[in-house]
């Protein structure tokens, strides 16, 4: 299509065509882009103990060590234009006819013969082909090291020999991030480098009260290197135009202050068909305060142990042997739980993409993506225990010592500090506490993590209350308190009080802010006293129930208590009753007739309400109560379905609210600061998507719960990633909802809590293979035309081979158990040593 431009030059109109950008090689676990130029960065994470990196598929992103604030080893500037901009760039020179390009298209954006990027499992594969010279990296952080490998390999499929010129290097962070962007009186003055046996060493700080560095070496002998920015780029020159490329010759530049770079120059002759392969490391390293200079009295690096790791990985051959490691160690937790269902996006989601993006949740919680820029936000108290659910059966140690620091930064009142920084594990104080349903969290959290592994020991666990020595107590007793916190905090309706926020940090019931810039999260301007939460009373409702059974088993001789079990069972009770009463307490005030209510503001009045003009009706306490259990009996969890589907569903997922509030309340705060059908005011905000799923299994809908499933799968969105826009392999935090002109397109992938809850809700209540202290709960509630499914599942040390086959359209179970009948739908855990169970579960 053709337009008239001002002067009357034809400017051509490109229209989309383009629906999908890549596809999926299930065979390989991979994600793969066939053009570059993705609607958004399309990103993946690198590592995943200590050492991360967020690479795009451009090369684009940022590394670090554990916190993406306080250890930042490359700088990454945000929100830049093109929005991908800085990473681990490498180019390529012709000698000979004086050109250069990115294998990886950015920075130069050259129009690559082949393009192809291989996102997997903890790695990425870019590569590409121009004019006959095909360049491909492998992109990877080898398990318990502090590093990251690049393997290049470049390929002249030209027909005659040819001269290159190979730059590759990072732009340093000066470590804190907050401060890297934005202290620069300062910063230009600090920068440091040192260089020997031609490895960069960035050292700023070192001098003083840092005992950490980061190196970046290559594998084969440089001809040049530059650790001066300035040197490299050339005045007014960006990373699409480096000068030092352009010549094709280092500067061999030494940065004192500015912008210290590590950018390494290799010469390749190349016969026709011949293959070289370079590896560049970018490492981190820390040496005890006593050894930090060698000699001692010197003003040196020790490099000692750094040089021994990057001699050891320069080796191409020990890199190759730590790829396949890594190979092996994900086989190892996806091979986990594997489903073969008859929808083949469930199939990808569960055994590869869900599964891997829990990993990213559980090791990063909202801290560093491309939109969360890991300078805001540590790790989430509530948004860190939910990962949980997701992450718990793939590396249970691991779920362990998380829930150990997050109870420590718990309060004596059992409220909790919202968030932590990773590094320190200490609360953040900016942020501080009382979101009031953060304690309950916990429970769940652990609730989920005794149920996979049955170590009873984790609840006497000493743990302090805000990380201050002398206060520990059992974490069994953090939990009492989580429960009793609640107690403490009634409203006017014997309902749950509100305090800053619950799930929903945009529905700030206490603030009344008028003043730009004040945060919603930290500003409260009422005592709190009358705002209640029935999202909390549902919450509550659930973790009630999960304390209850956990108080009864611990007491119990063959759960590892200490035999009682009439005092646990009394306790357990104790709760329960409240829990009850809460639920009357729902009934009477948190019900409005079709759908439950969302809250008492602060004069008392309702909201999420047929009252109100705007905001009638909200999706969290329609998912909670349901999946919580509250009004199974009555019906009225049902209706509540009921009114979610009529008001809320869409094609695209089920928008948060409705209807979406056209102006900014006073009394409401954040959510209604934002454009209908964006984030809480109205989009689809895929976390509370599950809860209404988890729901519909509750009431038995097995169709409606997978159709909802299945609305907001990525990758049943791949179809239309042209209108969705981000990654198809994981998912974002939000879809635009119908009120917005964008209805249909996703934002902030990767870190959310929709990864766990939808893991959950389509693990073990869709295909309902779920953990209990008792063994392992088949229970499906699956569409009616399917025939069955299988899977494998590991749990408490015994393989799992389920088979689950449909003799009618119900959702009940009969199950066969290595050939016997037995009772119920929970498979008892083998007393005979027995490691291979076989079960056939038929349904109807
Ligand atoms: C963000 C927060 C999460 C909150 C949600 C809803 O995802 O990380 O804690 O529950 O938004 O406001
Ligand atoms: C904003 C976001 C919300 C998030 C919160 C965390 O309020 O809208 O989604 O939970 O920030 O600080």
């Amino acid at each position: 299509m053709q337009a008239r431009g001002l002067a009357g030059a034809p400017i051509s109109v490109r229209r989309e065509q383009r629906m999908k950008f890549g596809y999926f090689d299930d065979q390989k676990r991979e994600y793969v882009i066939t053009q570059p130029d993705t609607p958004l960065p399309w990103i993946n994470y690198l590592g995943c103990e200590a050492y991360f990196g967020i690479i795009s598929n451009t090369a684009g992103g940022y590394s670090f060590y554990r916190d993406a604030r306080l250890r930042r080893l490359t700088r990454y500037r945000y929100n830049n234009a093109p929005f991908d901009l800085g990473g681990r760039y490498i180019y390529v020179r012709d000698n000979d006819a004086k050109e250069f390009w990115s294998p990886s298209w950015q920075p130069t954006r050259h129009q690559l013969e082949k393009y192809e990027c291989r996102h997997g499992m903890g790695y990425s594969i870019i590569g590409s082909e121009y004019k006959g010279i095909e360049a491909r990296t492998r992109y990877f952080v080898p398990l318990g090291e502090n590093l990251e490998i690049w393997q290049l390999a470049v390929t002249n499929h030209r027909h005659h020999a040819t001269s290159l010129s190979i730059f590759g290097g990072v732009e340093f962070c000066l470590w804190d991030a907050q401060d890297d962007s934005t202290n620069f009186q300062r910063n230009f003055s600090i920068g440091q480098v040192e260089v020997e046996d031609e490895v960069i060493y960035h050292k700023t700080e070192y001098r003083e009260r840092r005992d950490h560095f980061a190196y970046f070496a290559s594998s084969v002998k440089p001809a040049g290197l530059d650790t001066q920015r300035d040197k490299f780029l050339g005045p007014y020159r960006g990373w699409d135009n480096p000068a030092v490329v352009d010549r094709g010759q280092s500067e061999n530049s030494i940065a004192y202050g500015w912008a210290p770079i590590g950018y390494q120059h290799i010469k390749l002759n190349l016969k026709p068909g011949e293959s070289q392969q370079i590896v560049f490391l970018l490492g981190y390293q820390e040496n005890p305060k006593d050894q930090k200079f060698d000699p001692p009295n010197s003003q040196t690096i020790n490099k000692k142990g750094a040089k021994a790791t990057i001699a050891k990985y320069l080796s191409p051959t020990n890199a190759d042997a730590a790829f396949a490691k890594l190979a092996q160690y994900w086989d190892g937790v996806l091979s986990i739980l594997e489903v073969d269902t008859p929808d083949e996006h469930t199939n990808r989601m569960v055994n590869i993409w869900n599964a891997y993006q829990c990993m990213a949740t559980f090791n990063m919680s909202r801290s560093a993506s491309f939109y969360e820029s890991g300078i805001g936000r540590g790790l989430g108290f509530r948004d860190s225990n939910q990962d949980l659910l997701g992450f718990v059966h793939m590396v249970p140690s691991r779920a362990r010592e998380r829930i150990l620091d997050l109870a420590a930064t718990q309060l004596p009142t059992g409220g909790a500090y919202h968030q932590y920084q990773p590094l320190t594990k200490r609360g953040n104080n900016d942020v501080g506490s009382n979101f009031n349903d953060d304690p309950h969290w916990l429970i769940l959290g652990v609730a989920a993590y005794l149920k996979e592994t049955g170590d009873w020991s984790i609840l006497n666990e000493p743990v302090p209350y805000d990380n201050q020595t002398g206060s520990e107590t059992p974490l069994y007793e953090h939990l009492q308190r989580s429960f009793q916190y609640t107690l403490d905090r009634l409203g006017p309706h014997g309902l749950p009080l509100i305090g800053r926020a619950d799930w929903n940090d945009c529905l700030n019931l206490n603030c009344f802010s008028d003043t730009p810039g004040q945060s919603f999260q930290t500003t409260t301007n009422k005592e709190g006293k009358v705002a209640e939460s029935i999202f909390i009373a549902g919450l509550f409702c659930l973790a009630g129930r999960e304390l209850a059974d956990i108080t009864v088993q611990k007491a119990c001789p063959s759960h590892g208590g200490s035999g009682k079990c009439a005092e646990g069972e009394a306790e357990g009770k104790k709760y329960l009753a409240e829990v009850a009463k809460m639920e009357d307490t729902i009934r009477k005030h948190g019900w409005d007739g079709e759908w439950f209510l969302r809250a008492y503001d602060d004069f008392g009045n309702k909201v999420g309400s047929k009252e109100c003009e705007e905001g009638k009706i909200f999706i969290e306490t329609q998912g909670f109560c349901t999946l919580a259990g509250v009004g199974l009996n009555d019906g009225i969890a049902a209706k509540a379905l009921e009114s979610t589907k009529k008001h809320l569903a869409t094609k695209h997922g089920i928008v948060l609210q409705q209807p979406a509030y056209s102006k900014y309340y006073l009394h409401l705060g954040e959510i209604s600061s934002y454009p209908p059908g964006y984030k809480e005011n109205a989009g689809i905000f895929c976390h509370n998507n599950p809860w209404v799923i988890i729901g519909e299994t509750r009431v038995g809908n097995g169709d409606q719960a997978f159709d909802y499933y299945s609305r907001i799968n990525p990758s049943a969105r791949e179809e239309i990633s042209d209108l969705h826009r981000c990654e198809p392999y994981v998912y974002a935090q939000m879809i635009a909802g119908k009120d917005a002109p964008t209805h249909g397109e996703a934002k902030n992938s990767w870190l959310t809590g929709t990864a766990a809850w939808n893991y959950f809700a389509i693990t073990q209540w869709i295909l309902g293979i779920r953990t209990s202290y008792d063994g392992l709960q088949i229970a499906p509630v699956v569409p009616k035309n399917w025939k069955g499914f299988k899977a494998t599942r590991k749990f408490r040390g015994v393989t799992y081979n389920i088979e689950v086959q449909r003799s009618g359209s119900g959702n009940h179970v009969a199950l066969t158990v290595d050939g016997t009948a037995v009772k119920g739908d929970v498979i008892p855990l083998p007393t005979d040593g027995r490691k291979q169970v076989a079960v056939k579960a038929v349904l109807g």
